[in-house]
């Protein structure tokens, strides 16, 4: 959406001209999945679509928030003291609580403001819209209020919304690559240390499509926070023999040694641990050159999530495999938290349209309804947008 149509909705409702542009993207993950609660390592990039939001700073202390995306919620007014979490004010949530945890950490916002959001994420697909708004308020409130916020605590602060605000115990991988994101780079990211280093997606010649199974995927109604738990116990379980912080300590090889009762307690942490390995394995790959390594590792990410983790579903393994079926394939693999979303594949450049073709025919043949086809762009992290002259 151009800035003047951005510009003519904002005084279109609330009256007056806005003064900030921001923007904020959604994120793919290559791999590394179910690892950033583990201490693991993730692999991710920022899209070049993402979050808009315009906005201009009130004198009082009322904040009004309109997103073009839920228009039938219209203007959601609250005051600097009625920022607790309400059901009713659904997507104005994540902005309240990162204003309330902005002020918790000591942020001083003494004033309200009018913000205008369209998003061009496709909402609860699995492409990280919470996290995008989370950071696309995160840096309009660090500007507007003049904050100077380092960008690692933003990133740190939207998780805690998502975790203390709305109930969802993600880990910081979404939130990081948006708030870091680089363009046409991945970022290979230590959960335990949040150490990271930008790896150049060297990937000439192949195009990342993004498959989009239609299902939703609620976060806060998926089985989410029960995988998490899952892992706790397993970590729980293995700390009797060594112990350490968290499953991406282990290797594979360890791992191997150890008997178990419960199988499925064994199987989550065996995802959670080969995973983590897998992704050191990828960049690997990716510095060598060796694309051919890189795909298969993904495929076999998908596998363990499918097998070992089970959070793929009919529609993710439905396009995931039928995606491995194709000419000019690299690899395949669901992306996000499952249950639903989107899943992502390297493709051969001049392969790419039979491959929507071949593999949408099949999906909505099995499933009944279409997926939808987009392709990433790997762009740059959550930030101010210059306007443009009006
Ligand atoms: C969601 C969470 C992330 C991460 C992924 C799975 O996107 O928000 O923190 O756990 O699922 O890798």
């Amino acid at each position: 959406m151009t800035d003047q149509t951005l510009e003519a909705q904002f005084e279109q409702r609330f009256g007056s001209p806005s003064t900030h542009r921001f923007f904020a993207p959604g994120r793919i993950n290559l791999i590394g999945e179910h690892t950033d609660y583990n201490g693991g390592h993730v692999f991710p990039c920022a899209l070049t679509f993402g979050t808009h939001a315009i906005a201009r700073k009130r004198d009082d202390q009322r904040f009004r928030f309109y997103s073009l995306n839920f228009e039938q919620d219209g203007i959601i007014e609250v005051a600097l003291d009625e920022l607790a979490y309400d059901a009713t004010h659904s997507w104005a949530n994540y902005a309240k609580g990162m204003i309330t945890v902005l002020q918790e950490a000591g942020y001083r916002i003494d004033s309200g403001c009018d913000i205008l959001i369209q998003g061009d994420i496709p909402n609860g697909a699995g492409l990280s819209s919470s996290a995008s708004l989370e950071l696309v308020i995160g840096v309009l409130l660090d500007r507007l209020y003049g904050l100077e916020i380092p960008r690692l605590d933003l990133v740190r602060f939207g998780q805690q919304v998502e975790n203390r605000y709305i109930g969802v115990n993600s880990g910081i991988m979404d939130q990081f690559a948006i708030g870091m994101g680089k363009a046409g780079a991945g970022l290979l990211l230590d959960c335990e240390t949040l150490d990271y280093t930008y790896a150049p997606l060297d990937l000439t010649g192949y195009t990342i499509i993004i498959m989009n199974t239609n299902k939703r995927r609620e976060l806060a109604d998926s089985k989410y926070n029960e995988r998490r738990a899952e892992c706790e116990t397993a970590l729980a379980y293995l700390n009797q023999f060594t112990p350490r912080e968290a499953l991406g300590q282990w290797t594979t090889s360890e791992f191997a040694k150890v008997a178990w009762e419960d199988e499925r307690l064994m199987r989550r942490a065996r995802h959670a641990i080969s995973e983590n390995e897998r992704t050191l394995q990828a960049l690997a790959a990716l510095e060598a050159g060796e694309l051919t390594t890189f795909g298969q590792l993904m495929n076999a990410s998908h596998v363990s999530l499918r097998e070992d983790y089970e959070v793929t579903g009919i529609e993710l393994d439905t396009l995931v495999e039928a995606a491995w079926e194709q000419p000019g394939v690299l690899g395949a693999r669901m992306t996000g938290a499952g249950f639903g979303g989107c899943a992502i594949a390297i493709v051969e450049d001049e392969a790419v349209d039979a491959f929507k073709q071949a593999v949408g025919e099949h999906y909505e043949a099995r499933i009944g309804y279409p997926a939808t086809f987009y392709t990433a762009t790997v762009g740059d992290g959550a930030r101010e947008i210059e306007r443009e002259v009006i």
